[in-house]
């Protein structure tokens, strides 16, 4: 028999990652019973699995297999900043494509490093380097990341955002407000695709941000450095939304930390995100906090990342966001006719898979009758169905864990519920959507 005494003394961080996050909570209680086919999720992250390029990603395997001029040694250990032809075809990916606007010039003097495993370890590893202390974000947040930053120590300003993305005149005035404790800060996280929101921060919002680090930076005497997450910028799909600029190019001051990913626009399971930075102690830190936990990304599917890149990029951007356009739209169609007259406000839809909503008068949260609705743990059989056979679920996330706890929109986050298009077919939203309707009926009564 094993002893069950618990004397294992951990750090802060350790105790505090002992509960699972609520939402990692919801979504394993969810997934453990989850039936395929009759549970509809509109809740995950997952990007749809029909833009997956599995063809091409065997091909890919065979080529950095049987190439060892190119790609070598794929299969032992690889450097702590990444491999050199992934390095080099993320460089050529984004000068070709001009992504964000950036030019040869905006990359020289700066490096590309790849994650450890994905863009996730990259923002791990900044809250690795840094003393805790605040980090300002817009709000609604990312909540997976704010999760970690908490349990790391790390206090959250959260500014709240407009149809362009975190406020600059809120951002003002809270740095204002916190007078001599501005001291504290660490760093700003801008997302530039909200997750869970999907606004998109416009370049001029973007400048003004890292305008004001920069002279939040001057004042301190010391680099404030904004980390940017485009996670979801190369999945802009609205023709009427003209790209951003990126971060990159408006930064003549070295503060700028881009961090990307390969998760949306190839795939998740490849576990590739980069960061495009200056060199320079921060940099080479969170290099080694990256090698620290496990040498590197793995070799070969850097070098997989890398043929990819370079023989299909472009074409597998356009026709992954050509999917995702499809998907809005109709998603977007259900929702103005299923819920429109019950909700306040609708954002996203434009870039991304996930709207955001605001209902007028029905809760959301994991306590509210609509969530209990579509859990099927309303009690009464007549709602749920039987114990063994439950009505269809449907899983989404609630506001209240996109927003900051202590914030201003703690009480607006309880009528507020992020849905995801990604995942599920088309018609599969739009009966989820037909069911939350129902829901809405039942928490009205
Ligand atoms: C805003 C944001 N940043 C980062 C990530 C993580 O990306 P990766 O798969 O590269 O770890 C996500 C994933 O959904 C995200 O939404």
């Amino acid at each position: 028999m094993l002893s069950t005494m618990n004397t294992v003394e951990l750090s802060q961080y350790g105790r505090r990652s002992t509960v699972p996050s609520p939402v990692a909570r919801m979504m394993s209680a969810f997934s453990s019973g989850f039936r395929d086919g009759v549970d509809i999720n509109l809740g995950v992250g997952y990007v749809n699995e029909a833009t997956i390029p599995t063809a091409r990603v065997l091909e890919a395997t065979a080529e950095v297999l049987t190439a060892p001029d190119r790609f070598r040694q794929p299969l032992n250990y690889g450097g702590p900043t990444g491999s050199l032809p992934l390095k080099a075809a993320i460089r050529r990916y984004w000068i070709a494509n001009a992504v964000g606007g950036v030019t040869e010039a905006h990359l020289e003097g700066r490096q590309v490093i790849i994650g450890l495993s994905g863009a996730t370890s990259l923002l791990f590893a900044v809250a690795q380097v840094m003393e805790p202390g605040i980090v300002v974000m817009g709000d609604p947040m990312y909540y997976i990341y704010t999760n970690v930053l908490r349990r790391r120590g790390f206090e959250i300003l959260a500014i709240g955002e407009d149809d362009q993305g975190p406020r600059a005149d809120l951002l003002e005035a809270e740095l204002e407000r916190l007078g001599e404790r501005a001291a504290m800060i660490r760093y700003f996280y801008l997302v530039t695709v909200s997750n869970p929101t999907g606004t998109i921060c416009t370049t001029a919002r973007k400048a003004a941000w890292i305008d004001a680090a920069r002279r939040l930076s001057q004042r301190l005497g010391r680099q404030v450095p904004v980390i940017v997450d485009r996670a979801y910028e190369d999945l802009l799909h609205d023709p009427d939304v003209r790209p951003p600029a990126s971060g990159l190019t408006l930064d003549g001051d070295g503060l700028v930390y881009e961090v990307s990913t390969l998760s949306k626009i190839v795939a998740p399971g490849l576990r590739i995100g980069y960061m495009i930075a200056p060199d320079g102690p921060f940099l080479r830190a969170i290099v080694q906090a990256s090698s620290d936990m496990g040498f590197s990304a793995s070799p070969a599917l850097q070098s997989m990342a890398a043929s990819l890149l370079d023989r299909h990029v472009a074409e597998q951007v356009r026709a992954v966001n050509a999917g995702y356009r499809e998907r809005a739209l109709r998603a977007g169609e259900a929702i103005d006719t299923l819920l429109g007259d019950v909700l306040e406000r609708r954002t996203g839809g434009q870039a991304g898979f996930y709207y955001y909503l605001t209902f007028r008068d029905v809760q959301t949260h994991d306590q509210s009758p609509l969530f209990r609705f579509l859990s099927r743990t309303t009690g009464d059989p007549a709602v749920d169905g039987p114990a063994e056979n439950l009505k269809p679920r449907v899983v989404y996330i609630p506001g209240e864990i996109c927003v900051d706890p202590g914030g201003r929109l703690v009480e607006i986050g309880k009528r507020q519920m992020r849905l995801s298009y990604g995942y599920e077919d088309p018609a599969r939203v739009a009966e989820g959507l037909r069911l939350i309707r129902e829901g809405v009926q039942y928490a009205r009564h």
